[in-house]
């Protein structure tokens, strides 16, 4: 059997990509972003620094598109096969596994929403990313408030998906210690999603 067709390897790849990459990636651009609450010359500075980056497009391709490409898809895959038990069994972990499917498709969505808007407008149309780019993006109500709706939800799947991450891999075993997993997973959500609304408060 080819790699490829081995669903066992494939989902410890999905399952690691959550982390290594994308995980790695959302916390450095939840930092960045932060910095627009020191201000329009203190975000511009930093993003005209990540700009002027050796093979940028190489960086983003290989560490932010194909991996997101791929475990979005895989993704996409596996809550369409999922089975989502969630109003049989009401306890904590069956909602968490419910959610982390909930907020895998908003975040797919507002991910390909920001890309588009931010990212390749930038190319297409030629405006530069600063402060007062993403200021006017996020003047409109709707586009705010989708803005929050999507930040959460991307925070949360990413800090349930470090519980998950530690269970799936055998790190955290036993009860007792899946339980501080879970507390780790909700304290990073925690701080990310006030870090990103903090961040979007600043731009507006
Ligand atoms: C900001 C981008 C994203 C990050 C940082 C991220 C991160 C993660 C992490 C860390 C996990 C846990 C892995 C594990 O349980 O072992 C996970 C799981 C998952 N992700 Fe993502 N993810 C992102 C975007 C997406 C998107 C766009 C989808 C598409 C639908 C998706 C679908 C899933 C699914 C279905 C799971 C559960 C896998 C399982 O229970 O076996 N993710 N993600």
């Amino acid at each position: 059997m080819a790699w490829y067709q081995n669903e066992y390897f494939l989902r410890r790849l999905h399952s690691f990509s959550g982390i290594f990459p994308l995980g790695i990636f959302l916390i450095e651009h939840t930092i960045v972003n932060s910095a627009a609450r020191y201000g329009p010359e203190v975000y511009d500075r930093i993003v005209a620094l990540l700009q002027s980056l050796p093979m940028l497009i190489f960086l983003e391709m290989t560490f932010i598109v194909i991996p997101l490409l791929f475990h979005g898809l895989f993704g996409i895959y596996i809550v369409y096969l999922a089975k989502n038990n969630v109003l049989q069994y009401k306890y904590y972990r069956n909602w968490a596994f419910y959610l982390q499917r909930i907020t895998a498709i908003i975040t797919l969505i507002f991910v390909i929403y920001h890309v588009w808007a931010l990212r390749i407008g930038h190319v297409v149309y030629g405006f530069d990313i600063n402060y007062q780019a993403v200021s006017y993006h996020l003047a409109d109500p709707m586009v705010f408030w989708f803005y929050v709706v999507g930040v959460v939800a991307s925070m949360y799947h990413f800090g349930n998906g470090i519980t998950t991450f530690l269970i799936s891999w055998g790190i955290t075993a036993g009860p007792h210690s899946q339980r501080y997993a879970a507390w780790l997973g909700n304290g990073i959500f925690l701080i990310l999603t006030l870090m990103g609304l903090g961040s979007l408060l600043a731009f507006i």
